[in-house]
């Protein structure tokens, strides 16, 4: 279905009161549109493109279907295709109007001039529009190149080559070559399992992920996260001074920073008393943690109460019991965060809370709100870390920052424990900079070599 078109000049006038619903047109209306016509050729080629577009549809459907064009204003017209497709025995016809885009000045009209010219016993069903159909797209972008130009095999969407679950989060990778994930994670997953696979139900998300930004570089983040405890007593003083954290400013120290190898990195603080071991999970989750199969990390796991640290490069995890109010008792919750770099000195966090499926409903709520409460975007530690990830990077970008070193040298005189058990290598007290340097020199690794993880 199209406009239509006056085949020659003489037919002008009736043409044109047809267009104008029936009022005949001046002489003037008249002679202006001959001109205009005379313009391009006397005749306007809407009719033969219309036709060969009914053609090329015929050949592509085959003769079982018939295909008849049908103008709203002049031969053929609507009325007379549609009598045509009638005698043809057809009793559905599918009105495609030669515009995709709809508009009440011409498709209506079309739909409007099919409706009142339906013969009795056929049904019909107009296409309104299909401006946004992916072949016509297609069509537009293809007419935009030469055909040799455009070699769309090797173009699109970079396939993601690798793909894998980890106790149902997923992980995929564009390179064909890094190792699988189980692999990659090496040691790291042994740590992971007492965070996500600890109970026979395993972890759930619970609502959806919250999303912000910061003005930071996104391994500000990471540093955070691969443990650097010791800015708890300033970069949260406020926090000490309301009495939601222990008095002594070392107690965060007792506990082991570990290189879980491959870049990953992590520490457990150790539980001063019973209540807070078992990360201070509750009893319907510990009865599974009493059980672990691996002696090890059962004891191990027994003694620890809060553990942070970061899958490299980019996905960290926050377990922790903590008191969000004064006079609430402290509740344990177990975050990750996606750090999302979106520019050199910005970073869209992803940040989800995972609770057992054993838990009770009642204790993932509080589990849901001490997590709002500290560490959501609106939290009383997340506000002060942001503020300090945004603010070392503005101070950092100055003239005077740039021209000192800064000092990555905390607790690196110590040794690796070798009492340690677990996984990994292990360094009593957590005030060191041993994680943090671990993580950049596999980063460095990363940025330098070809292909990083087959080692030195
Ligand atoms: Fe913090």
């Amino acid at each position: 279905m199209a406009h239509g078109t006056p085949s020659t000049l003489d037919e002008m006038p009736e043409y044109l009161r047809l267009v104008r619903g029936g009022r005949p047109p001046s002489d003037e209306l008249v002679a202006e549109m001959r001109e205009n016509y005379g313009a391009i050729g006397g005749r306007s080629p809407l009719t033969e493109i219309t036709e060969a577009q009914a053609d090329a549809l015929r050949a592509r459907i085959g003769p079982e279907i018939p295909v008849a064009v049908g103008m709203r204003n002049w031969r053929p017209f609507i009325k007379d295709a549609l009598a045509q497709l009638a005698a043809a025995g057809v009793t559905r016809v599918i009105g495609i109007p030669m515009a995709p885009q709809f508009s009440t000045l011409s498709v209506q009209k079309y739909m409007d001039a099919a409706t009142a010219a339906l013969p009795a016993g056929v049904a019909f069903e107009p296409v309104r529009s299909f401006h946004a159909h992916p072949m016509l797209l297609q069509a537009f972008a293809e007419e935009l190149y030469e055909p040799d130009r455009l070699k769309k095999p090797e173009l699109g969407l970079i396939p993601v080559t690798q793909v894998e679950s980890y106790h149902g989060m997923i992980f995929g990778t564009w390179s064909k070559e890094v190792p699988p994930l189980t692999e990659f994670l090496g040691d790291m997953g042994w740590y992971l399992d007492t965070l996500v696979a600890r109970t026979p139900g395993g972890a759930e998300m619970l609502g959806t992920p919250q999303v912000w930004e910061v003005d930071a570089n996104w391994k500000f983040a990471v540093d955070n996260f691969t443990g650097d405890p010791f800015h708890l007593p300033t970069a949260h003083g406020s926090i000490y001074q309301l009495g939601l954290l222990p008095p002594d400013p070392m107690a965060g120290n007792n506990g082991y920073a570990i290189d879980a190898g491959n870049g990953h990195q992590l520490l457990l603080s150790t539980a001063a008393e019973e209540k807070m071991q078992y990360y201070g999970l509750p009893p319907e989750v510990r009865v599974h943690m009493e059980q672990d199969a691996d002696p090890v990390r059962r004891e191990l796991i027994k003694n620890s109460f809060f553990n942070v640290g970061t899958v490299f490069p980019n996905l960290s995890f926050l377990q922790i019991e903590i008191k969000s109010q004064l006079d609430s008792p402290p509740t344990a919750f177990l975050n990750f965060r996606l750090w999302e770099p979106i520019g050199p000195t910005k970073t869209r966090v992803w940040s989800w809370v995972m609770v057992d499926k054993e838990m009770s409903a009642e204790f993932k709520k509080r589990s849901y709100v001490t997590y709002v409460r500290t560490f959501g975007p609106s939290g009383i530690y997340e506000q002060d870390d942001m503020e300090n990830w945004e603010e070392c990077t503005r101070v950092n970008s100055g003239k005077v920052a740039q021209s000192h070193d800064l000092h990555h040298g905390m607790g690196l005189h110590g040794k690796p424990s070798t009492d340690y058990t677990g996984r990994g290598t292990a360094w009593w007290g957590t005030f060191t900079e041993h994680t943090a340097l671990a993580y950049y020199r596999e980063w460095k690794k990363w940025i330098d070599q070809p292909a990083p993880w087959a080692g030195e």
